[in-house]
């Protein structure tokens, strides 16, 4: 049985790295790795296929940039010379980001199957690029994997044969067991000049939040108010850190002058000495997660951030309308906020007091859900 294992993007590589590191365990079960190119700066790719141990890609589709109309078109030409000339049983592809939609799109129309990884999630909110991606993903897909009973429910309703469907657990969160021990023992957060638990961390990469100008004013201005309370470290994601030079918003933010990856270098400045949102560039993934685990909370757009803080227990404000990840609100730490800073001011206030969201981790959020997806895959192509 040979597979086509797919990434694209940054949140891709977390969820494909348990997964590999399964399926070497079945013999017969054969892969390649294909990325497409779609994140392609070294700390939005390389540095976590390092950190992660995830193996150099046999293909890289390099597409780059682009439109969603041109990437996902130019995923699909590259994507479609790779299936014809290597026929793979299988092509799997995990979460919702155009690499997702193009290569289940590619594969299906091959006759090839395509297992979905984190299938029915729903934010209901079509004007989501991702939404789209997941609801077509969805419906192209002969193996859907769900990380909760929602996603089951939202299939169903949809019309997806129930023998499709299999509650796995989160891989995600697979990953972040796999690295907590390593994470906790970590010091980014001293490299930083932080404090434990004294701080907060904010990511911000949704086109809703931040290409729209008067929406990102809105957000800054409120974190600007939380930040005299404490510090906000926040790495920027490239799509935000050309927004904010576009609406001229720069002199809201500070820049950490230490390389949170390196050693301390006292030539580099002290880091984080008082109030303010303190930048840098984005982050590998245990230098972030070593910086969630000890804040005393986090603001997100990110649909990965809400599930990893649940597990976690670190209450997560979410800026968003809406979220695909119901459970982590229902079971775990996360709140849905929008973008009204009266309301985020107020909710940071309460965790300050020591009242922020308690929870718990879902059902199946226990490490072993790449197991179960290659055992399932297993069986189903006759391997077990
Ligand atoms: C994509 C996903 C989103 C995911 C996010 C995580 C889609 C529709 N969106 O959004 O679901 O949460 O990744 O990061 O697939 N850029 C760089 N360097 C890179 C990659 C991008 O500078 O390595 C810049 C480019 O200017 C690019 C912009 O970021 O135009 C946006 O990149 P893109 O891949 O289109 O979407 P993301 O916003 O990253």
């Amino acid at each position: 049985m040979k597979a086509i294992n797919v990434v694209g993007a940054r949140p891709n590589f977390m969820k494909i790295s348990p997964i590999i590191r399964e399926m070497e365990k079945v013999p017969g079960m054969n892969w390649l790795l294909v990325h497409t190119g779609q994140h392609y700066d070294v700390e939005m790719s390389e540095a976590f296929f390092r950190q992660l141990a995830i193996p150099k890609p046999n293909l890289n589709l390099e597409v780059g940039s682009g439109s969603h109309a041109c990437q996902t078109g130019q995923i699909m030409m590259a994507f479609e010379k790779v299936c014809v000339q290597e026929n793979p049983d299988l092509v799997l592809v995990v979460g919702d980001v155009n690499s997702t939609i193009a290569c289940a799109l590619v594969a299906s129309k091959l006759h090839i199957p395509v297992a979905h990884v984190e299938a029915g999630l729903r934010s209901f909110d079509r004007k989501m690029p991702e939404e789209i991606n997941r609801i077509v993903t969805d419906t192209l897909s002969t193996y859907l994997f769900t990380t909760c009973e929602e996603a089951n429910e939202n299939l169903l309703r949809e019309g997806v044969a129930r023998e499709k469907i299999f509650l796995v657990g989160d891989v995600m969160i697979d990953t972040l067991y796999a690295h907590l021990e390593r994470i906790r023992r970590m010091e980014t957060w001293r490299r930083l000049g932080l404090r434990r638990g004294e701080y907060a961390i904010l990511t911000l990469h949704r086109p809703s939040n931040v290409d729209d100008r008067h929406v990102l004013g809105e957000i800054i201005n409120a974190l600007e108010k939380i930040s005299q309370h404490l510090p906000i470290v926040f790495p920027i994601h490239p799509r935000t850190q050309q927004a904010i030079h576009r609406f001229g918003f720069d002199r809201s933010f500070r820049s950490i002058d230490v390389n949170p990856l390196g050693a301390p270098d006292p030539q580099r400045g002290r880091g984080i000495d008082g109030p303010g949102i303190w930048c840098c560039d984005p982050l590998g993934y245990l230098e972030f997660q070593n910086l969630v685990v000890h804040s005393r909370f986090v603001m997100t757009d990110s649909g990965g951030i809400q599930e990893e803080t649940t597990v976690l227990g670190i209450p997560c404000l979410t800026l968003r309308d809406t979220t695909e990840r119901p459970v982590t609100i229902t079971h775990g730490t996360n709140l849905l906020l929008g973008h009204d800073g009266r309301q985020i001011l107020e909710e940071v206030m309460k965790i300050l007091r020591g009242e922020g969201k308690r929870g718990q981790s879902p059902p199946l959020w226990d490490g072993r859900a790449s197991e179960r997806i290659v055992h399932i895959l297993a069986r189903e192509f006759g391997l077990n």
